[in-house]
């Protein structure tokens, strides 16, 4: 019985385990294999404290295809809205009997103070600006779908990249597979400090110009801005023109060259309709299914790895919004 908090600090073997068995996962999100009853009889809570659609049905669903039941709590229509806090909360949560909560909230570090705060096992759903490690592992699990292992492979992703969670959580992932990670945008939404994100054998860099980081990559992710963490105030209405993947960008990339993109996509901003519908490009509604895969390989690893007592999986020193850090 484990939480699963950050990528950060997570050993590589750890890594490409959890990523095989989301793999192997793929059919049944597909709805292709037979779902199984591993959790049968459990019941797991998402407490979802930010907007989401994808993070949380796949959680849904993932729980659905493993034989067991999931109710969610969203701020609206609970007692979040009266100002319960989100350890109470989830205090609260824990003694009707759940065997595990997924937790995502606007508090970077906010995952790490529920785990703390209960014995029953947190997933992080993603914690404000800090981490959203089941993010990176579909992510990965995408390109791995792609390219059989991303050691050597070059992976730029682009756009706001300080407050990005998943920016965070994929770069620790794929510098710890050996991969090669640039990270594209304005200075201003660029934190230098993610250089120093290197766990393995990959590096990790920052550039500012988009044309020059595409040359020579295999996959191209784009990213959001956070306007919800106070990001908008570094776009500039060229930002399209500076920063966005247009047809004519993909047009100068090899043949095999893919892109991702978390969702939800701001079309006409980050990401030109053409570049997201790409047939032969786009990933982005493949990661999507793997995201079904990868939070059933999760729940299992959380759920039935069993040990008597609450052991993090992942580093637990997972910081506070002050001691983020990389
Ligand atoms: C991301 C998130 O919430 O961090 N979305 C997701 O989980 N698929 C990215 C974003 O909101 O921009």
């Amino acid at each position: 019985m484990s939480d699963f908090l950050t990528i950060a600090g997570m050993p590589r073997q750890e890594l490409l385990r959890l990523i095989a068995a989301t793999r192997k996962n793929v059919p049944i999100a597909e709805g292709r294999s037979p779902n199984r009853t591993t959790l049968s009889g459990r019941v797991i809570a998402n407490l979802f404290f930010e907007d989401s659609t994808r993070t949380r049905c796949s959680f849904e669903t993932a729980v659905h295809r493993l034989g067991g039941q999931v109710f969610n709590l969203t701020p609206s229509g609970s007692s979040i809205s009266k100002g319960e806090s989100l350890v109470d909360t989830a205090r609260n949560i824990e003694c009707m009997g759940v065997a595990a909560i997924v937790v995502r909230c606007a508090v970077s570090g906010g995952a790490k103070m529920v785990a703390d705060g209960v014995k029953c096992p947190v997933i992080n759903a993603g914690d404000g600006r800090h981490e959203h490690p089941t993010q990176a592992i579909l992510d990965v699990s995408t390109l791995m779908e792609e390219f059989g292992s991303v050691e050597g492979r070059t992976v730029a992703i682009v756009g706001d990249i300080t407050n990005s969670r998943v920016a965070r959580s994929v770069t620790h992932a794929l510098s710890t597979l050996g991969s090669h990670v640039r990270l594209v945008g304005p200075p201003t939404l660029v934190s230098k400090s993610f250089e120093r994100i290197t766990q393995g054998p990959g590096t990790v860099s920052t550039i500012s110009n988009l044309d020059s980081a595409l040359d020579g990559v295999d996959a191209v992710m784009m990213l959001r801005v956070q306007f919800e963490r106070a990001a908008g105030g570094a776009v500039s209405s060229d930002y399209r023109q500076m920063f966005g993947l247009t047809p004519q960008r993909i047009a100068k990339l090899a043949p095999h060259v893919i892109i991702l993109h978390p969702g939800p996509m701001n079309r006409g901003i980050e990401i030109d309709d053409r570049v997201a519908d790409d047939p032969q490009r786009s990933r982005i509604l493949r990661q999507v299914t793997h995201g079904v895969a990868a939070r059933m390989a999760v729940l299992e690893m959380v759920l039935l790895e069993t040990t008597s007592e609450k052991s993090p999986v992942t580093n637990s020193n997972s910081p506070a919004e002050h001691r983020i850090g990389v």
